[in-house]
């Protein structure tokens, strides 16, 4: 199947590293796969002008860095949000991405999963229920929740584990 990372982290650093072990193991499923590096986007968050259900018919009316993301929301099997936390929630450039999708209404993708990274453990309760929320309101299957804080960050436990999950899908 077709799957698309959001990797919403603006650092080449953890949870890049959670991106690529996934994207390793789902390729030796093969399984095609491609990472989007929203986190380095320019994405504003959605104006709520109603652009994309009237005249634009599904298209935004900003032009910016989501039109690359959208690409992905219409034709990705599976889609995957990973990101580092950031104030107990997933970055704000993720958050634009994802509520941008409100354009179309929902993904093509009928399955889900979602990589965290953090300083400090048990900070995910935020992030998780906006993505379970998320989940129930499109009707997309969640495939697994991972999350590394402290040294689990970049730790061969972990990256083995993610990558034996992507591997297993
Ligand atoms: C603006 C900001 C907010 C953060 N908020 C949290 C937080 O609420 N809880 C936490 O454990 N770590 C927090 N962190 C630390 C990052 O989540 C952590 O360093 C993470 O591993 C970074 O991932 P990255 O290397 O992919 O950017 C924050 C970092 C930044 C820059």
């Amino acid at each position: 199947m077709k799957i698309a990372i959001l990797n919403g982290s603006p650092r080449k650093e953890n949870t890049y590293a959670l991106c690529e072990a996934f994207a390793e193991g789902a390729k030796e499923a093969g399984h095609e796969v491609e990472i989007l590096h929203v986190g380095k986007m320019k994405i504003g968050g959605c104006l709520g002008c109603e652009y994309c259900h009237t005249k634009g018919n599904g298209a935004c009316v900003q032009k910016d860095d989501f039109e690359q993301v959208l690409e992905a929301y219409k034709t990705a099997d599976m889609v995957v949000f990973a990101s580092s936390v950031y104030y107990f929630d997933v970055t704000a450039q993720l958050s634009a991405a994802i509520q941008r999708v409100y354009c179309i209404g929902k993904p093509v993708a009928k399955q889900a999963a979602l990589l965290l990274s953090s300083m400090s453990p048990n900070v995910y309760d935020g992030a998780i229920a906006t993505y379970k929320s998320i989940l129930g309101f499109t009707g997309i299957e969640d495939k697994g929740v991972y999350t590394a804080f402290g040294d689990e960050n970049k730790s061969e436990a972990k990256l083995a584990e993610v990558k034996a999950f992507a591997a297993a899908l």
